[in-house]
């Protein structure tokens, strides 16, 4: 119960201990195919989707390298480590970083960006985390795509944790690159960062040749070799065969049980946590309506570490959930992950059960 990686279904693990496939010909093709088509149904986006072989992060550094040039100003929302981790990647890319930032545990605000832009009009695009797993707390993303959209600038979303696990719809919002990640509501081991990009995007990258980003995580390049290579082998590396095989098998479970039906699981399951949490006296880190129904922060009773509660769950209880990520919040808060296709009642109550246990002792 950690906000990933999640626990995978036996069929996916199924996938990953199979036989090594060949990462070319007709056969490895097409499964490459079917499951850039699946994925293109859980972005919601007819525009290119990429497997980078990587973790979530390689697809952000390739959205950020790929659609801008060193010396371009870009705006980036913070409000927590991910937050930060994309104004640190943007930097060492050689741009000029504005930031919007938000106390940690509180959601970006939309006025914010817009204030931004009409102050700052040279901004040349906007990024931000969707789900800022830290805290725990959802981001706005539509109306900030709104007023990217009003400002016509191109929008970066980091949406490792949330893609799959809340509603998110990539062409309707107008996000030119949007990232996720195989390990967490996908459903899949790490490994694998589905990168989706927009027209918008790819014409960005060819009106502006000059950009200093390398081979690999090169957009460009993968989409060059998906077109030049399409029947045989359409991505420029040796594709992680059994990952996307375990993808596969993920979002299919994704979709057979249907987007909205997993949402509405996750919804309940957070409700019955977070009152549960509620009724043992604990204090939750952030407000339910503006944390995703993915991951609760729980704040750690006065005089306690949350490492000793991380500790003490695993121990007693085999139940791993996470300490909190930076200086700030590491033995404040904990965080419990209910995300993942495998998460269910009897794992609420079973964690429930452990704080129980704890505080009592
Ligand atoms: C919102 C967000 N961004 C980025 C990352 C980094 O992803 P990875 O560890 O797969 O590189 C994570 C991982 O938890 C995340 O939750």
């Amino acid at each position: 119960m950690i906000p990933g990686p999640v626990t995978v279904e036996d069929d996916v693990l199924h996938e990953m201990g199979g036989p090594v496939q060949v990462h070319y010909g007709p056969q490895f093709t097409a499964i490459y195919h079917e499951t850039v088509g699946l994925l293109q149904r859980v972005f919601k986006t007819q525009g290119d989707v990429h497997i980078l072989v990587g973790s979530g992060s390689a697809g952000v550094d390739a959205a950020v390298g790929s659609l801008m040039a060193p010396g371009e100003k870009i705006l980036v929302g913070c409000n927590g480590y991910f937050g930060q981790r994309l104004v640190d990647i943007c930097k060492l890319y050689g741009l000029t970083v504005a930031v919007v930032e938000a106390p940690y545990g509180k959601p970006l605000a939309p006025g914010d960006f817009a204030d931004a832009l009409a102050q700052q009009p040279d901004i040349g695009a906007l990024a931000l985390v969707h789900l800022e797993t830290s805290t725990t707390v959802l981001n706005p993303l539509a109306e900030i795509a709104g007023i990217a959209r009003r400002h016509h600038i191109p929008l970066i979303v980091d949406a490792i944790s949330s893609l799959g696990g809340v509603p998110l719809a990539m062409d309707e919002l107008e996000i030119d690159v949007c990232v996720g990640a195989s390990q967490k509501c996908l459903g899949a081991p790490p490994g694998l960062a589905p990168v989706a990009v927009s027209a918008r995007a790819w014409e960005i990258m060819r009106a502006r040749p000059q950009r200093n980003h390398g081979w690999y995580l090169n957009l460009q390049v993968w989409q060059e070799h998906k077109e030049a290579w399409a029947d045989w082998h359409p991505f420029p590396v040796t594709m992680a065969t059994n990952n996307v095989l375990a993808l596969r098998a993920g979002l299919q479970s994704l979709l057979a049980e249907g987007l909205d039906a997993r949402f509405e699981r996750y919804a309940r399951l957070a409700a019955r946590l977070r009152e549960g949490l509620r009724q043992l006296g604990l204090k939750l880190f952030a407000a339910d309506e503006q944390s995703s129904p993915l991951l609760t922060g729980v704040c750690s009773p006065e005089g306690v570490s949350s490492g000793e509660i991380v500790r003490y769950l695993y121990e007693e209880h085999r139940i791993k959930v996470a300490g909190g990520m930076g200086a700030e919040l590491r033995e404040r808060i904990f965080r419990i992950g209910h995300m993942g296709a495998t998460i269910s009642e009897a794992d609420i109550d079973g964690v429930l059960s452990g704080l129980a246990a704890y505080l009592k002792r």
